[in-house]
């Protein structure tokens, strides 16, 4: 059974059917990429399997069992882990304590969280700002750490969305180098981005949308190469105007 399954997942705003009628399914140990034109329904379906969106129809099951309706706490606590566009630390706190925090709200004792809040930093190359407050960080520094929080303890399931936008190529390249060895060692991931040779390297598998639906769900190249994804981008070129970041 897959860990996560999509099965007809609708989300309007209005008239707009934003998500209109998404299935599909997460395998445990997987590295899903989620691609698709600006406004496609990627972020609004990471919201919905999140809680932080009701969704008007559909279903979604983790280990088999219904998680539709239930709220982002409830979701966190069953491994369920979404990490935003938008990057949120504790900036008067030093980045050890940010990672030592999540740790003790996660339910790790003080001394658990503190070894592993070392373990993290150092993986991810911040082990020589680990005193400096959250706030004296760059923006590319606060996303690792912002990471590291989410892995304190280990979701079962990572919503991970355009990790990489507007973050220093340095740190692309240790955020990557992070998701591939985490995946490597059972970590499952759905990564929405727009850096497709970072989707082509990390993710086997993609699934495209377009228009709130699913466009295409194979290997990634093959996905890339198809005529109706490739129509997709053009046609969002054609629209220009659209920003992003
Ligand atoms: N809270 C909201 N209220 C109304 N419309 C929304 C809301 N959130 C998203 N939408 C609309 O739903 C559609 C899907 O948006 P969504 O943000 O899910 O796209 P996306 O694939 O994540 O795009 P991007 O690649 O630009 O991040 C868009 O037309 C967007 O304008
Ligand atoms: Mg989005």
């Amino acid at each position: 059974m897959a860990l996560l399954q999509i099965q007809s997942v609708e989300k309007r705003f209005g008239g707009l059917r934003a998500v209109d009628g998404v299935s599909m399914d997460v395998q445990q140990g997987e590295l899903l990429g989620l691609i698709g034109p600006n406004g496609s329904g990627k972020t609004t379906l990471l919201n919905v399997l999140s809680g932080h969106m009701a969704a008007d129809a559909g279903e979604v099951l983790l280990d088999g069992r219904s998680v539709l309706g239930l709220n982002p706490t409830q979701l966190t606590r069953l491994g369920v882990l979404r990490m935003f566009q938008m990057t949120r630390v504790f900036n008067r706190v030093s980045a050890f304590d940010n990672l030592v925090v999540c740790g003790l709200a996660m339910g790790l004792d003080e001394a658990k969280a503190g070894a592993r809040a070392v373990e993290l930093l150092e993986e991810l190359q911040l082990t020589h700002v680990m005193h400096l407050d959250g706030g004296q960080l760059s923006g590319g520094q606060k996303k690792l750490l912002e990471f590291g929080a989410c892995f304190m303890v280990p979701p079962r399931i990572a919503l991970l969305d355009e990790p990489f936008a507007a973050v220093h190529p340095v740190m692309k390249e240790t955020m990557a180098a992070f998701i591939k060895r985490r995946n490597a060692s059972g970590q499952t991931f759905i990564l929405v981005s727009h850096d497709m040779p970072v989707v082509v390297e990390l993710c086997a598998r993609s699934v495209c949308m377009n228009a709130g639906k699913v466009l295409a769900d194979g290997p990634t190249q093959e996905v890339l190469n198809g005529v109706a994804v490739i129509e997709a981008y053009l046609g969002e070129q054609a629209h220009e105007g659209h920003e992003h970041g």
